[in-house]
């Protein structure tokens, strides 16, 4: 077998994230994005001390149990990778992906039957699209990164995970940007207007916030300033279902390609309210919040009823974000310290606390594991919830060294979950169970929740 050979595989297994195994000749090959039971045409991509790494170039047989695509964007946009199974065969698939990943790092645990989501279409929240063309030099587009390009951006105007609101948004910019002949940012240059547009919405108010990010250049062609005045007046016309109740300019002159930027308010508020559990949250910008509103509430819950008694006790929710979870446990708990690096969202978290009449929180702002070392407070319970980088060796055996009886760990991606409880591992505490909560139907994105113990050495 060489670097570049072409060659049919069979997909055997998969194991997360999306990388199916198939053999070869004896030897394990991985690909990446393909399904279980596709035979595909791949090239080898690399070939390194006993791994080999290939590329799907085609699927010449679909898996037995593959169902015709339902998005007129699929194998464009490059969401949606399970959209080809039906429901109850991707949770499956997400089931077994996650449990290969354990078993072959010799974790294994045991699988809890897994939580679906309430809603399979238009479950998203949030949406960042960005400006781009669907070619070198084409016209403007306003969408999804084309499937396994940098630069090439398609318009997904059908999109089935964004609610309706955020199709009319989209459209509606995209036709206020081209007539107006705004200009496109360009990345390599730095030069041009028009970079992304965030799409938020609370499921439970119905409020929208839009976002444009894009450049203090010249909006047009003939050097003219952004009319913000008009674009708001126009944005007030698109006939929402919600209503608009934040409308933002984010002055993005970085070089990263990411939303930031001091934020100009061009109609409402700087932010919108969401509920979950009873609760309300201010959501800002920059805040994270789960995407999936209606399926964070089953999130949520499922880490609360591993720690059913809260009574009186001081709890640390740690990654705190707008302060959610600490926001659920302290209706019982006696006193809540939450963490959150964001200074926007803690000061949402802040915000919210008072909105909801809770006066035992305390979300504090920074690292985790530097504000950790400034707390004199002992937890009794804690509950982490970190982004996808997971938490890393230092702050996992800070957060170990406190040595109360469990923790509850969830997690986004449990690639990062497996090398953190590696770390647990160490300093006594093990996770038998793992209930994985799917919060991202037709993509191969799942969330995992486990409840450490310590054993008593
Ligand atoms: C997966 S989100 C969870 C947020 C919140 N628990 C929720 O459910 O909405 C992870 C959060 O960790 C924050 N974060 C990332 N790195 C951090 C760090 N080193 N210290 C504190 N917070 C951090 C992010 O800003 C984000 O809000």
């Amino acid at each position: 077998m060489k670097k570049g050979q072409e060659l049919n595989l069979i997909i055997n297994r998969v194991k997360y994230p999306n990388v199916g195994i198939g053999s070869f000749e004896d030897q394990d090959i991985r690909v990446k994005n393909v399904l279980k039971g596709q035979e595909v045409l791949c090239r080898i991509s690399k070939k390194r001390s006993g791994r080999v790494e290939a590329r799907a170039l085609e699927v010449i047989q679909r898996a037995p149990n593959e169902q015709p695509s339902f998005c007129e964007h699929f194998n464009v946009c490059g969401g949606c990778m399970l959209q080809t199974l039906s429901y109850e065969d991707q949770v499956k698939a997400k089931m077994e992906s996650v449990r290969n990943l354990f078993d072959e790092a010799c974790l294994p645990l045991t699988f809890n039957e897994m939580i679906h989501s309430p809603e399979h279409f238009e479950y998203r929240n949030k949406m960042e699209f960005s400006f781009g063309d669907a070619f070198k030099d084409g016209p403007l587009t306003l969408g999804m990164h084309k499937k396994g390009h940098h630069h090439d951006v398609v318009n997904v105007p059908f999109c089935h995970l964004a609610d309706a609101d955020f199709r009319t948004v989209q459209t509606g910019v995209l036709a206020y940007a081209t007539e107006n002949g705004l200009l496109k940012y360009n990345k390599r240059s730095n030069i041009g207007f028009l970079r992304h547009l965030v799409v938020r919405k609370s499921k439970a108010t119905g409020e929208v916030m839009v976002a444009l990010s894009a450049t203090t250049q010249a909006a047009d062609a003939d050097g003219n300033a952004f009319d913000q005045h008009a674009f708001a007046q126009y944005m007030l016309t698109l006939p929402l279902e919600g209503t608009l109740a934040s409308l933002l300019y984010v002055k993005n002159d970085g070089l990263g390609d990411v939303v930031s930027g001091e934020i100009v308010c061009l109609h409402g508020q700087t932010h919108i309210t969401e509920k979950i559990l009873g609760l309300s949250f201010k959501i800002t910008l920059y805040s994270f919040f789960q995407t999936n509103s209606h399926g964070a509430e089953r999130l949520y819950q499922t880490a609360m009823d591993l720690i059913p008694n809260l009574d009186d006790k001081i709890c640390f929710d740690l990654f705190s974000g707008t302060g959610t979870i600490g926001q659920i446990m302290a209706r019982a708990a006696r006193k809540v310290i939450g963490v959150e690096i964001v200074e926007d969202a803690v000061k949402a978290a802040r915000e919210n606390a008072k909105l909801n009449g809770l006066d035992n929180c305390t979300f504090l702002c920074g690292d985790v594991f530097k504000v950790l070392e400034t707390v004199t407070e002992k937890p009794e319970v804690i509950v982490v919830d970190p982004p996808r980088s997971g938490m890393g060796e230092k702050t996992t055996a800070h957060i170990a060294s406190y040595g109360i009886p469990e923790i509850v760990y969830i997690s986004c991606n449990p690639s990062t979950l497996l090398e953190d409880l590696v770390v647990f591992g160490k300093y006594g505490y093990t996770a038998s169970n793992v209930t994985l909560v799917d919060m991202f139907p037709w993509t191969g994105g799942v969330e995992s929740i486990v409840k450490l113990q310590k054993k008593s050495m």
